[in-house]
């Protein structure tokens, strides 16, 4: 049966289905070879419909990894600048996959991507409240009075965070490092938190995204997840 084209590429899950409406009037889709307009459809079993020269299938292979995104990657699809795009570290991965969420282009770490949308809906809506552990190097010291207002939550300008897990690990002269958990998902919350204390962050990298870690995945690689870690992730949400 012939469907729009944004409702088939939001199906395959590359993509909202008002995202995909942008695609079409960028002239990123073809369809059978022509540009496609909005308001076309398609069906999947006799047209070829393709995104960025790739073409779409009805039923996309889900694939879902772990990255250990460096610094100086945006975590978008594109960037306006130029700057470099985490999606390519995974370049070689032939389904085109999006990133779970955001981390800033100096953040490091753990990073998912999948094609699987209704994976990354869990895994990202705030109500699910999925854990995220960020090391944290802040320029400055961290006082216990200080400690304490991230565990019992602090003001930012898009309201009060949630109570934070707080896991001091050293000092170094005048910069100290430590564990933060958090749970919501702001924009650049970590950094504001901070900044709230009055400290600025030299280094953030999350080190742990539920029950994932980093182990075994170096700076810039990627694993895929297995079958197991992504039924654990549905079921713990
Ligand atoms: N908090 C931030 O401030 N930045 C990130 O990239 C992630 C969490």
């Amino acid at each position: 049966m012939a469907e729009r084209l944004q409702k088939l590429i939001a199906q395959a899950g590359l993509a909202s289905r008002r995202e995909a409406e942008t695609w079409i009037v960028k002239g990123k889709v073809l369809l059978n070879g022509h540009l496609a307009k909005l308001g076309d459809r398609a069906d999947l079993a006799i047209d070829q419909v393709q995104i960025d020269g790739k073409t779409l299938t009805t039923a996309q292979e889900k694939v879902t990894i772990l990255l250990n995104k460096p610094r100086g990657y945006v975590s978008t699809l594109k960037d306006p600048e130029g700057r470099r795009l985490v999606t390519d570290l995974v370049a070689d991965i032939p389904q085109r996959l999006f990133p779970v969420g955001r981390l800033d282009y100096n953040t490091e770490g753990l990073l998912l991507l999948t094609n699987d949308g209704e994976l990354a809906q869990q895994v990202s809506h705030p109500s699910h409240q999925v854990e995220k552990t960020y090391l944290v190097k802040v320029r400055g010291l961290l006082s216990a009075k200080m400690v304490k207002r991230l565990e019992q939550g602090l003001i930012l300008e898009d309201g009060k965070t949630a109570a934070a897990k707080v896991e001091k690990i050293r000092t170094t002269g005048s910069s100290c490092w430590f564990e933060l958990t958090i749970h919501e998902g702001r924009n650049r919350q970590v950094r504001r938190m901070c900044e709230a204390l009055g400290l600025t962050v030299v280094r953030l990298k999350r080190i742990r995204l539920d029950f994932l870690d980093l182990r075994a995945v170096a700076t810039g690689r990627y694993r895929h997840l297995m079958g197991s870690e992504i039924e654990k992730l549905r079921k713990d949400k």
